[in-house]
């Protein structure tokens, strides 16, 4: 039986992304002084807590995320993943052992309920991110670490065209449709700041600034 830690930071949330990653998602953050964030792919909640970490005042926040990965052969695979290098890490263990009796989104909605600025995050959308987007383009910023193919990531960009700050995940010769999808967007608006991670840091993480 695992006896559950109280998490207090990302690090105690199972997740993909790298601690370089994660910094830096929450500096852009706190650059958004006002409006609404939208998340796309926000998992099992690493980078939700991030995100919130980095919130400011009378910004709110809402996630879409599928919420998908729960076939028996997936959740072994990710169990097995996290195990191998968290396995001394309570927090982590718990939250594996909530995804692998329930599912992705109660791990999530774990997680999420221990952070001190969770009542930022004002709606979390079980859907493709398409399906949000088709009906609020309203953004003041947008992150992006949902599904990477090209074609998705590409119109995501289309729909997300006019939000002035967007950053994200991905930005890395491992994935090469991800990061055509981008530089076709920054072919459009050469005027945006764009930035990206070295790739030897394996980030991946990008920021593009109107
Ligand atoms: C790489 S993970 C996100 C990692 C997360 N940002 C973190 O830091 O831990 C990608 C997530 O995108 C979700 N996803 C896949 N296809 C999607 C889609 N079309 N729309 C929204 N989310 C999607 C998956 O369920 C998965 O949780």
């Amino acid at each position: 039986m695992i006896i559950p830690k109280t998490p207090e930071s990302w690090l105690d949330v199972p997740g993909f992304n790298n601690i370089k990653h994660l910094e830096h998602l929450t500096e852009y953050i706190k650059e958004c002084k006002v409006g609404r964030i939208l998340e796309i792919g926000c998992a099992w909640g690493g980078s939700t807590w991030a995100i919130l970490d980095g919130i400011q005042d009378g910004v709110s926040l809402q996630t879409v995320d599928t919420f998908d990965m729960n076939n028996p052969a997936l959740k072994h695979h990710h169990y097995r993943g996290v195990a191998e290098k968290h396995q001394t890490n309570m927090s982590v263990m718990y939250g594996m052992q909530i995804y692998m009796e329930k599912n992705q989104r109660a791990c999530f909605d774990h997680f999420i309920s221990y952070h001190p600025k969770r009542s930022h995050l004002k709606k979390v959308h079980q859907m493709t991110s398409i399906e949000v987007l088709k009906n609020d383009v309203n953004w003041d910023l947008a992150y992006i670490d949902g599904l990477h193919s090209y074609e998705n990531v590409r119109a995501e960009l289309k729909y997300l065209k006019d939000v002035p700050m967007l950053c994200g995940d991905d930005y890395h010769p491992t994935h090469k449709g991800c990061m055509q999808a981008i530089d076709e967007f920054r072919e459009k608006y050469p005027d945006r700041e764009f930035h990206h991670d070295p790739f030897e840091s394996g980030s991946g993480f990008w920021t593009i600034t109107a």
